[in-house]
């Protein structure tokens, strides 16, 4: 049995009042906290800082998972471990020593994940699946919420898993990217075990009904 998880992508909340808003989705059955982090710089988009990861830790007791969408890494990621991030989820791409910055992660106190975006290769998990947590495939461009989902991630999912189930070893495959209570069941079985969820959650009248009816298709 699969220990399924979804993770409100805070992307998609209203940021006039971010504190309610992340204690709604904790409210309606959030099993964690996505913070996508964008730098403007290696994605078209300006997110959030430490400082506001910061100011969500005490709402809530649950994993804050921080996504950095930006570079360089590691002096970020340790700024976010300080502001209380207890995943942290990077692209290969934005940084020059991957492995480094794995280990700058853990030493921080945090998991670490590896961020793979639609079009990137997989090949670069073979050299650190002995150390990460994380697997978080992009199943949009990074960059915006409410985009649709690529359907060619369903088979880079089916790869990721096998690599995974190959390993031995206990590591999350999440989704991140234009999922809704109508692909949700497809993107499971392919093999994933978490769902970042933007706009399906944050964009419903009634969050608990959302992430509600997300998990019934998980059953
Ligand atoms: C995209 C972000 C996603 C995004 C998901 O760069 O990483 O987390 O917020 O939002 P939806 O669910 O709206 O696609
Ligand atoms: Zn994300």
């Amino acid at each position: 049995m699969v220990n399924y998880k979804i993770a409100p992508s805070i992307l998609s909340a209203d940021f006039s009042k971010l504190g309610e808003e992340v204690d709604a989705v904790v409210r309606a059955g959030a099993d964690m906290i996505h913070i996508d982090v964008m730098d403007n710089h290696y994605v078209p988009n300006l997110t959030f800082g430490p400082m506001v990861c910061k100011s969500i830790r005490p709402i809530t007791t649950l994993p804050l998972d921080v996504h950095l969408m930006a570079a360089p890494v590691d002096r970020l990621a340790q700024d976010f471990a300080k502001a209380g991030a207890n995943i942290i989820t990077f692209h290969p791409e934005a940084t020059d020593h991957v492995d480094r910055t794995i280990q700058i992660i853990q030493d921080s106190g945090c998991k670490a994940g590896i961020v793979i975006n639609p079009a990137t290769s997989i090949g670069c998990l073979d050299w650190v699946l002995d150390k990460i947590s994380v697997v978080l495939i992009m199943s949009v461009n990074p960059g915006f919420g409410g985009q649709e989902f690529i359907q060619g991630s369903y088979r880079k999912i089916k790869r990721v898993r096998k690599v995974i189930q190959e390993s031995g070893r206990e590591i999350s495959l999440q989704v991140d990217g234009g999922i809704n209570a109508e692909n949700i069941k497809a993107i499971a079985k392919a093999g994933a075990d978490s769902f970042v969820s933007g706009s399906a959650i944050f964009g419903a009248s009634d969050y608990h009904r959302a992430i509600a009816n997300l998990k019934q298709q998980l059953l």
